[in-house]
């Protein structure tokens, strides 16, 4: 971008001193993107040094720090050799049932290098996948860790997710190695994990996918089913190879893939995020480092699960790109009570805390008894992620959680974009905090909002957020289906990135992000895809048709509201009912149960056959906003009403 259009740019002029640090810090990197991030890249260590920065012959498959070569465990963990940091904790964990274990960078060291030798002797090697399907134990990111180690790529799945949801992951990437556990406490009741990956496995299997090794972690040490030759505990397969077990990070070139993640889209089908082994790493590092003002003694804990995107970005790579001490809780929030997360910032000395508004508002509603009674001095900065926060919940988690002394750091970003996009950096300026606004860009992004017509929008007017140049955390592709990473992101605003979410400017610059403007759901914080669960209940023998609506809440964010028309021959009844949020349960996981499933004679569509799901909540909330009269049958709107009224 040329330095006029930079200084062109709407909120450019407006800006005040408080801000004038930050954003001159951002013109500048924005100003030359290819040094900017040649410079953030160098801070890392790298086998080779790239050849090229940026490739942008193809776009939107844009390629960065081609010809370069490094590993993500060299700068995680090898790095850190002969430093103080070896000796320090990398994670602090904490079993939900109060169990503790402190891993150090030594231990990690030594643990992964093992685990990379015991895989590679499975065959694991360069452009493997591996799927890792773990709770929320020291072992995860050992697995993760061990599998980029050796250049292969992992797909970790939810642990939350089903056995149906795990083999459609599990055939996607076409894994023959899978990793999990007999099963982990959850309220104090065990989730059988390795039951699930075993039918997960057995629908595998019927698609063609033959996964021939899984191991399996002890965590409870309940009973499993076992098949031999197949299943190995990873206990005594580690016991075979030694401390001094070393396995060299094989080199991966910038644009290799590190991992894949797969997320919910506008179709049935989740797709596999694949992210880059130099691109990621650098911006992660940096993001990193510009989020938390990361320093040698804190302790970072973000509360979120690494089978999302946060988890792999905030818990596993970038506290250990940085030397950091990580907290790593198993658990439930407010298991067995309501101030768990505060007694273990006090317990740990938490510096840094991140979470989800879900979270904040669950942990509000519980009373202020349960936060006001810890001091929790240590605290520094707190950090939201996931969904917008209203801003009476931030001001909650300023005054009651961060005791009005910590900023807030409002990060939007989502598993696409590798790391955070829009959020105040303490780490180079502070600026100005406003409740509920996820502040600027971070350098070397330029964000804007366009309406339909791709005109950026004036200050105050909502429309549709996009990127406007390449950034090194941007994914490779689709696994498996670059049309389709063409089509999702890039083919309503080219050249850019749209990022599905509706976002408005103030006259200050400040972002606001309003949400999905797609298909896209976020219960609890989780992606869920309206679509996804609509084709759960079309399986479902009873089910001609099915719609599904995101619905506000309280605590959720939003809840999934389905309903259905029967096939002929078929009733309503309460015991269907059941059965169909069931359907939904077994095919994606219990973050997908229904509110609720109304019966009803017609689906509500558009003349042109669409589903306006959108226009519908709002028909249901009595607050019809949009232009109703596209849609095709009133009577059909009528009985999805009626049908609502009565279950509220
Ligand atoms: C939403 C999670 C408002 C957004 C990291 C995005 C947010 C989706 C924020 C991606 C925020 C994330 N304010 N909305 N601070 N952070 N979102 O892929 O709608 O699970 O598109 O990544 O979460 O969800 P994902």
């Amino acid at each position: 971008m040329s330095t006029n259009e930079i200084e062109n740019l709407p909120y450019m002029e407006k800006y005040n001193p408080y801000q004038k640090a930050y954003l001159d810090f951002w013109k500048e990197s924005v100003a030359d993107i290819r040094k900017f991030w040649d410079q953030e890249a160098r801070k890392l260590l790298w086998y080779r040094t790239w050849d090229k920065v940026l490739d942008d012959s193809n776009p939107p498959f844009y390629r960065w720090f081609v010809g370069g070569e490094t590993n993500m465990t060299l700068n995680a963990l090898d790095r850190w050799k002969g430093t103080y940091v070896f000796n320090k904790v990398a994670y602090y964990w904490e079993g939900e049932d109060g169990s503790r274990r402190s891993v150090s960078y030594r231990e990690l060291y030594e643990e992964v290098n093992r685990f990379s030798k015991a895989l590679q002797d499975f065959g694991v090697g360069p452009n493997s996948t591996v799927t890792i399907y773990l709770p929320m134990i020291p072992e995860l990111p050992i697995a993760m860790l061990s599998v980029v180690r050796l250049g292969a790529i992992h797909s970790v799945v939810f642990s939350g997710f089903s056995a149906q949801a795990l083999a459609d992951r599990i055939v996607d990437a076409k894994s023959k190695v899978l990793i999990t556990a007999d099963a982990y406490p959850r309220r104090g009741k065990p989730v059988e994990t390795k039951k699930t990956a075993d039918d997960a496995v057995a629908i595998a299997a019927k698609s063609g996918v033959n996964v021939e090794h899984v191991v399996v972690v002890r965590r409870l040490g309940t009973d499993v089913p076992w098949k031999e030759g197949r299943d190995v505990w990873y206990h005594e397969l580690m016991s075979k190879y030694s401390d001094t077990t070393y396995v060299r990070p094989e080199p991966r070139k910038g644009d290799d893939v590190l991992y894949i993640l797969y997320t919910s889209g506008t179709t049935g089908k989740p797709k596999g995020i694949m992210h880059s082994a130099g691109g990621n790493m650098v911006y992660v590092h940096s993001v990193f480092k510009w989020n938390w003002d990361i320093r040698p003694e804190d302790v970072h804990w973000t509360m979120a699960d690494i089978g999302w995107v946060t988890g792999h970005t905030y818990i596993v790579y970038g506290p250990l790109l940085h030397g950091a001490t990580e907290v790593l809780y198993e658990g439930a929030i407010d298991y067995p009570k309501p101030d768990r997360p505060w007694e273990m910032v006090e317990r740990y000395g938490v510096t840094i805390f991140y979470t989800s508004p879900t979270a904040e508002r669950a942990l509000r509603a519980y009373g202020d008894e349960w936060v006001d009674k810890h001091e929790m001095p240590t605290l520094r900065i707190l950090g939201t992620v996931g969904e917008p926060i209203n801003p009476d919940v931030w001001h909650w988690y300023n005054e009651h959680v961060g005791k009005g002394r910590c900023p807030i750091v409002d990060t939007w970003w989502m598993t696409e974009t590798s790391a955070a996009m829009i959020s105040p950096a303490p780490g180079i300026a502070t600026v100005t905090l406003k409740p509920g606004s996820a502040t600027f860009p971070l350098p070397g992004i330029v964000a804007d909002v366009l309406d339909e017509d791709g005109k950026p929008t004036p200050p105050g007017v909502k429309g549709y957020l996009v990127i406007k140049q390449p950034w090194p955390g941007m994914p490779l592709g689709i696994w498996g289906d670059p049309e389709r990473f063409v089509k999702v992101y890039f083919s309503r605003f080219p050249p850019y990135f749209q990022a599905g979410d509706y976002a408005v400017r103030d006259e200050e610059g400040y972002f606001w992000l309003l949400g999905r403007a797609d298909e896209v759901l976020k219960v609890a914080g989780h992606r869920l895809g309206t679509i996804e669960m609509e084709d759960a209940l079309l399986k479902h023998p009873a089910v001609a048709e099915s719609l599904v609506i995101g619905m506000p809440d309280p605590t959720k964010g939003e809840v999934p509201v389905a309903a259905v028309v029967l096939k002929p021959g078929y009733k309503p009844s309460e015991e269907l009912k059941l059965e169909l949020i069931k359907v939904v349960r077994d095919n994606i996981g219990a973050i997908a149960t229904p509110e609720t499933v109304l019966f009803v004679p017609k689906v509500p569509k558009t003349r042109s056959g669409k589903i306006m799901r959108r226009l519908l909540r709002d028909i249901l909330l009595n607050r019809q906003l949009g232009d109703a009269t596209t849609l095709e049958d009133p009577s059909a709107v009528e009985a999805l009403k009626a049908a609502w009224d009565e279950f509220k």
